[in-house]
């Protein structure tokens, strides 16, 4: 295929917040009593915060009203944003400058398609908000992953066809998502959960644009 743009998801792929979410989940899961694995996180990735706070309850066959799933959901927020807010250039994950900086003089277009309402915040603190050429996050969607919207809405502000776009995503609905969005993706992470991807890299470390083979 001829890639015209790449589209990155953020969390678990740029950068590993992933981590943070996970913690911020299981500090709620530690308090309402329940036990919450990292196996179990994998379920949350790519999905939206009230998506995830509804799977967390259900791991923990917990029902709660409305009113307190806004509250824990704002309080996992809270959390979370205590981790990101300490972030800077430096959690940039190993590869990931040289192998944009490629892409870019390439004249291949990037673009963040991130399910997350803090994508904004995160790609400020780690200096990255002027390399993409589109940013499309949790507050521009509203159909989460594995809904191809927030890819499709990227290629379609990039106006490029999304059988040149190549999506980098860490979660299984966001692999999906690129799927339902008429796009190749490339998983991020390990082949045993992102086993549907078209291809499979353990990070951008040494990567060039040339292993790209789809
Ligand atoms: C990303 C993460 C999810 C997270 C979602 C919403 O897709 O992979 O784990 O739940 O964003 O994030 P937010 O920052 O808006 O709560
Ligand atoms: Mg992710």
């Amino acid at each position: 295929m001829i890639i015209k743009a790449c589209l990155f998801d953020l969390d678990g792929v740029l950068v590993d917040t992933a981590h943070f979410h996970y913690l911020a989940w299981k500090h709620l899961a530690d308090k309402l009593g329940f036990q919450f694995t990292p196996v179990d996180n994998e379920r949350l990735k790519g999905v939206s915060r009230m998506d995830s706070l509804k799977i967390l309850l259900e791991i923990g066959n917990i029902t709660l009203t409305e009113q307190e799933k806004t509250r824990y959901a704002d309080e996992k927020n809270q959390l979370y944003l205590q981790y990101i807010q300490r972030m800077t250039p430096e959690d940039i994950l190993p590869g990931v400058l040289e192998f944009l900086d490629e892409l870019k003089s390439s004249g291949i277009l990037l673009g963040i398609g991130s399910a997350s309402k803090n994508a904004p915040t995160i790609l400020e603190r780690i200096g990255l908000t002027s390399l993409f050429d589109v940013i499309v996050d949790g507050s521009l969607i509203t159909h989460a992953k594995p809904h191809p919207e927030v890819f499709a809405l990227g290629a379609k502000l990039l106006h490029i066809n999304s059988g040149h776009c190549v999506v980098f995503e860490d979660a299984i609905a966001g692999v999906q998502a690129a799927h339902n969005a008429g796009m190749k993706c490339v998983g991020v992470g390990s082949l045993d959960i992102l086993k549907d991807a078209d291809l499979v890299i353990p990070g951008f470390k040494n990567l060039k644009l040339k292993d790209i083979i789809l």
